[in-house]
């Protein structure tokens, strides 16, 4: 059954994953290419607070000049706030420059390959970890965002208001998190709420989780989750 629900999902995934420029699609994977983890930090660092739309160009010209690790590492801090200048939030451009310089300076060059590792890096929280952990690394960590607390809330029928329903949320996630492509998997989930299960209209008649979702069945997806009055 979990399995059941988690391949239901991949299998939407290897037909409709938006294509992005740090993604390693299904037919890239196939001619033996893996994720940079380097890559996918630098994408999940961009996107807290951004959107893929916003992101996409900054990745791609960030990664043409500096593209590995040691290269950002090495680059003076005013070329790379320079370049940052439009994705807001300063602060993570200036401990995406620390934890470059950790990486390349005291761990060779490489990435730690797990959520606890990768938690003590500077501008690396809860999320992240578990995303560089996941999809860079297919480490079964489970991956909350906005995106996910909303597919959660609504295929699990979870609502208490948000936040109290956080630690129900992670745990439906935690179970739904499978062995096999947890990566992919991790992805899929954040696809799903960017596309199809969104805040408002959701595609329910589209979404491959349509039959077991709680929330659907009871009438009530677009109303998950809630959210206690301020
Ligand atoms: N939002 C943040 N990280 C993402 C990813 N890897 N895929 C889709 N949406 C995302």
């Amino acid at each position: 059954m979990r399995e059941g629900l988690a391949q239901v999902l991949l299998d939407w995934y290897d037909d409709n994953a938006r294509v992005m420029p740090w993604r390693v699609g299904p037919a890239d994977r196939a001619r033996g290419q893996r994720p940079d983890p380097y890559r996918i930090w630098l994408s999940e660092i961009m996107l807290q607070q951004t959107t893929v739309a916003a992101v996409r160009d900054y990745f791609v010209r960030f990664t043409n000049r500096w593209p590995r690790v040691e290269d950002l590492a090495a680059a003076e801090d005013a070329e790379v706030m320079g370049a940052w200048a439009g994705l807001g939030y300063y602060a993570r451009a200036r401990n995406l420059l620390r934890c470059a310089r950790v990486v390349a300076e005291e761990l060779d060059g490489r990435f730690p390959d797990t959520e606890a590792e990768l938690l003590k890096l500077p501008g690396i929280g809860p999320y992240t970890a578990a995303a560089v952990a996941a999809i860079a690394f297919d480490r079964p960590a489970a991956v909350v965002d906005g995106n996910v607390e909303r597919v959660m809330s609504r295929l699990r029928l979870i609502e208490t208001p948000l936040p109290d329903a956080k630690p129900a949320i992670r745990q439906a996630a935690e179970t739904l998190t499978p062995i096999e492509r947890p990566g992919d998997y991790a992805q899929a989930v954040m696809d799903l709420g960017a596309t199809i299960c969104t805040p408002r209209n959701p595609s329910c008649m589209l979404c491959p989780w349509r039959s077991p979702c709680a929330a659907r069945e009871a009438g009530v997806a677009e109303t998950l989750p809630r959210k206690a009055p301020k």
